[in-house]
């Protein structure tokens, strides 16, 4: 490393996918001799904003933040600046007319192209934009500069072939492409191989995967298979649809020891006309139905979900059916949304929008009695013995108080007291004391403290100068 290589910092906005394509981002850029700034720096070289568009202020975020920009680029003529994502699919040419002084544009399916698409505009001196149509190559195939070193994701598919009227998602990230299995389960390994103990399945809708292979079964067969990776403490996935949720991923989520007894699958309406208006084939009976099955399979199970409020033609009755729906799920957690008109979508044309003022009253009566839910859910684990995978990031007050943090395997967030400081990726037992909405709380000292073979890459790791940038290359196929 010379002094003089170029810095990057990429900001990601959005879902896991975009933070899981921001690794491939960074991974590429090391690769291409770039170093990451320094800690807490907002400047780079090269700026890179991974964006999103699901949802309406991401746009402003992003044309507000890149008008900062402009002034820091006059300063500082050599620093590039690109635009990748969802919204950078979505606008386009839109981002160069209101931005022109950003230098790269490219979309979600060709994330390789950056490092070439600088160069190309360095040296021509002329701002870039290359959106392709349909993915060029999978994602996973690219180098990676992962977050952390015991846990990661692995995309299992990209695309969704579903048409949820409210959403820009399949517009921008096209049909719903799956990926080898073969090639999943080598990267699993390789993972584990350089120390990950907890793997993340993601995918627009992962219990679709196998439909383009035509193989029914193929995702539970999938979670089975992860079973077998020997040293894979534990498998999370995400997300998946009730509709194409089938009986044999409960039972594989059951029966197979390092799959974490958690589902968070987004709900969106307790209503039946509104599902149906949202082009969701499922009704309320239906994704109870699952539920209820997780928890007769799994009785400490947790589940979480997404919900939007005030989508168009939404009555006070549609609405109490969401809060019904609340109530007989109890959800661990649910991730609240007032709906946001996406142009291009057919929910953005249809009539009877809900007015503002209600969807914002709606969604306040939401949130209140998701959080009670939640915390009434947390309650009951009081006194529970619960095995806390540690995390890298501290929790906000951890240092202050000497308590550290993870994630339980139902993904519940535990903060617990420990004298001795574990590594991140090693595993406490804990008994939990306290309950918040968001968190749990362990008092006194954990029951068992397990150090894994990713808490040993971690130690070693901090204490090599050349490891500490977290550098992972996986195998190209
Ligand atoms: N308005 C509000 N929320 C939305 N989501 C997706 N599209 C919209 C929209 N137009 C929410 C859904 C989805 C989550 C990722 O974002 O709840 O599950
Ligand atoms: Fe993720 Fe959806 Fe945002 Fe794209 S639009 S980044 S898929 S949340």
């Amino acid at each position: 490393m010379t002094t003089s290589a170029r810095t990057y910092l990429v900001r990601t906005f959005g879902c896991q996918m975009n933070a899981h394509d921001s690794e491939r981002l960074a991974g590429l850029l090391e690769e291409g001799g770039y170093v990451a700034v320094a800690d807490e720096s907002p400047l780079a070289d090269v700026m890179v904003f991974n964006t999103c568009a699901v949802r309406e202020n991401a746009d402003q975020k992003l044309y507000g933040t890149l008008g900062m920009l402009a002034a820091e680029k006059e300063k500082h003529p050599q620093m590039q600046i690109a635009v990748g994502g969802c919204l950078a699919q979505k606008d386009r040419g839109e981002i160069l007319r209101r931005a022109p002084w950003v230098d790269v544009v490219f979309g979600t399916h060709n994330v390789g192209a950056l490092p070439v698409l600088l160069e190309r505009a360095r040296s021509q001196r002329e701002s870039q934009i290359e959106i392709v149509e349909s993915l060029e190559i999978f994602p996973s195939t690219l180098p990676a500069k992962r977050d952390s070193l015991h846990s990661a994701w692995v995309s299992i598919s990209v695309g969704c072939n579903n048409t949820c009227t409210f959403c820009i998602v399949p517009a921008l990230r096209g049909v719903e492409k799956d990926r080898n299995r073969d090639e999943i389960l080598n990267e699993v390994r390789a993972l584990v191989a350089d120390g990950v103990n907890e793997v993340t399945l993601l995918g627009q809708n992962v219990n679709a995967y196998g439909v383009e292979l035509g193989e029914q079964g193929a995702f539970a067969r999938l979670l089975r298979d992860c079973g077998e990776v020997d040293g894979l403490e534990r498998v999370r996935f995400t997300s998946p649809h009730p509709r194409d949720f089938t009986d044999d991923v409960i039972e594989a989520m059951a029966q197979t020891h390092n799959v974490m007894p958690h589902l968070h699958m987004p709900l969106q309406s307790g209503s039946d006309p509104i599902l149906k208006a949202m082009r969701r084939s499922y009704r309320a009976e239906r994704y109870l139905g699952i539920v209820e099955r997780v928890r007769r399979a799994m009785p400490h199970a947790s589940i979480t979900t997404d919900i939007i409020v005030g989508f168009p033609g939404e009555s006070e009755e549609d609405f109490q059916r969401t809060l019904d729906v609340v109530a007989a799920a109890k959800f661990d957690m649910a991730f609240t949304f007032k709906y946001s008109k996406r142009p291009g979508t057919p929910a953005a044309e249809m009539e009877h929008q809900v007015p503002e003022e209600v969807v914002a009253e709606r969604y306040v009566r939401l949130h209140a009695f998701t959080q009670e839910i939640a915390w009434q859910q947390k309650k009951a684990q009081i006194g529970r013995e619960v095995e806390v995978l540690v995390s890298a990031a501290p929790g906000r007050k951890d240092e202050a108080t000497l308590r550290q943090s993870g994630r339980a395997r139902d993904f519940n967030l535990v903060h617990f007291e420990c004298e001795e400081r574990l590594r991140p990726g090693d595993i406490a037992t804990v008994k939990v004391t306290q309950a918040a909405p968001y968190h749990l709380v362990a008092e006194g000292a954990p029951l068992v403290i397990r150090r894994t073979r990713s808490g040993d890459i971690w130690e070693s790791a901090q204490s090599s100068p050349d490891t500490r940038t977290f550098l992972s290359l996986t195998p190209r196929p």
